[in-house]
């Protein structure tokens, strides 16, 4: 896979991609992730690539010539299966979304910043709109950087045996049960006995109520989704 991220502050993204498991995918050459900074595809003296809005109101917007530059020369290398802005006025990011587009080639993901960018882009550039929450971030450098990360530990062979994706909360709807480690007591508080049973099938029903009962208190909202496709 391969996942172009057009970014006007690309330091942000620096970080997370360079780390833990993203940094072991692009080692190992399963996903190749290239950071673009707009600023670099600007059509004018001072490299600016924002202007005021028309019809007034504060915040800047980002112009389509810089933005339309950069993807129109990224197409011309290769074909992309989703051109991706992320955006607070997107659609909301699942699970589910992680799922299909790590099952992508090539995607790229513009990062939008100031007051948005010219409806343009969006209509006749960008094929999916994505939020990551009802709640806004200064840019969408850090919105691209979890989108990135909750995509790669998708694709075979990012991730192994231990930090297997198939027990992840909400691969079934259901959050993750708690889990505990060494050692058996802690400050007087012990390990649920269960666990130390070494009974596979009796830990696997307690995980599953577990899981249930956490999730009908925290997401009542998740729980009724689960309900509603058991029946
Ligand atoms: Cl994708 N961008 C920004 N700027 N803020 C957000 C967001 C994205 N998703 C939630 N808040």
């Amino acid at each position: 896979m391969r996942i172009d991220i057009i970014a006007v502050v690309p330091e942000i993204l620096e970080g997370p991609l360079s780390q833990s498991i993203v940094r072991r995918a692009r080692d190992k050459g399963i996903v190749e992730i290239v950071v673009h900074t707009l600023r670099d595809y600007s059509d004018n003296n001072y490299k600016s690539v924002d202007d005021y809005a028309y019809g007034g109101g504060a915040g800047m917007v980002i112009r389509p010539e810089p933005v339309f530059r950069i993807i129109d020369k990224l197409r011309g290398e290769r074909d992309y299966d989703e051109i991706i802005y992320v955006t607070p006025d997107g659609s909301p990011f699942t699970q589910q979304t992680a799922n299909t587009l790590s099952l992508q080639e090539n995607l790229i993901i513009l990062c939008g910043h100031y007051k948005g960018v010219d409806q343009r882009i969006r209509d006749h550039l960008i094929t999916r709109e994505i939020s990551i929450g009802d709640y806004v971030l200064s840019g969408g450098e850090l919105a691209a950087a979890v989108i990135t990360d909750a995509v790669v530990r998708l694709i075979p062979g990012v991730l192994n045996d231990e930090t297997s994706a198939l027990t992840d909360s909400f691969q079934d709807h259901l959050l993750a049960p708690p889990v505990y480690t060494r050692p058996e007591v802690f400050r007087g508080w012990k390990v649920p006995e269960i666990l130390l049973s070494g009974d596979p099938k009796k830990i696997e029903q307690w995980r599953m109520e577990k899981a249930m009962e956490k999730t009908r208190k925290i997401r009542p909202d998740l729980w009724k989704k689960t309900e509603e496709e058991d029946e």
